[in-house]
């Protein structure tokens, strides 16, 4: 059972849904009149995609990204490797790009970067989740969830060594859970 690795639920089910209800209502309000193109990063972005767009109540259309960054355990590098590309082309559209984390901003830097040099008609960041503490590079978040502490979190599509994204809560983990080593660190 995932629960028992489980230290603090920091967001539940309905404020999740409640907050994600609130951003979605702004972004249609924004792009009311406008052709969306809803880009997520995978996999973390997956389900906050999943709950945010059908709360967006106007014409949009949806591409996947799927970017890995090159560093050690705990830290991004900033060289950011791109193992799924966007299956079609962003030239003229109007691009929301979905992160679920914001750390270093490193992975954002670069695929923001990436995607302006495509052309897109405009370009805003949201995510679900921002660790402002951790931030290198200044990164414009345009849509927030919420500020989180410089803590493992997982859950809600956020994972710790590939598992716990289908925990349906964001949570932190106890120490013991991560002390042991096993994987990557967000
Ligand atoms: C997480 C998150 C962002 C990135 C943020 O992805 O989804 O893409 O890290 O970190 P940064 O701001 O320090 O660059 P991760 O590499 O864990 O991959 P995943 O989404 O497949 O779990």
């Amino acid at each position: 059972m995932l629960e028992k690795d489980v230290k603090d639920i920091l967001f539940d089910e309905p404020a999740l849904a409640r907050r994600v209800a609130e951003l979605g209502r702004r972004i249609e309000e924004d792009y009311r009149g406008r052709e969306l193109l809803v880009i997520g990063v995978l996999k973390g972005a997956n389900v906050f995609l999943g709950d945010l767009i059908r709360q967006i109540g106007l014409d949009l259309e949806v591409d996947f990204i799927a970017a890995s960054s090159y560093g050690n355990a705990t830290e991004s590098s900033g060289v950011v490797r791109i193992l799924k590309d966007l299956d079609y082309p962003i030239e003229g559209r109007h691009v929301l790009l979905i992160e679920d984390l914001i750390d270093t901003g490193l992975t954002l830097q670069y695929l923001a970067e990436n995607f302006r040099s495509r052309g897109p008609a405009s370009l805003k960041i949201c995510t679900l989740l921002d660790k402002p503490e951790r931030r290198k590079v200044d990164i414009t978040v345009d849509y927030k969830g919420f500020d989180i502490p410089d803590e493992f979190i997982v859950g809600y599509g956020i994972d710790y060594s590939q598992k716990y994204r289908n925990l349906p809560y964001i949570a932190t983990l106890k120490p013991s859970v991560y002390s042991q080593g096993a994987g990557e660190a967000r």
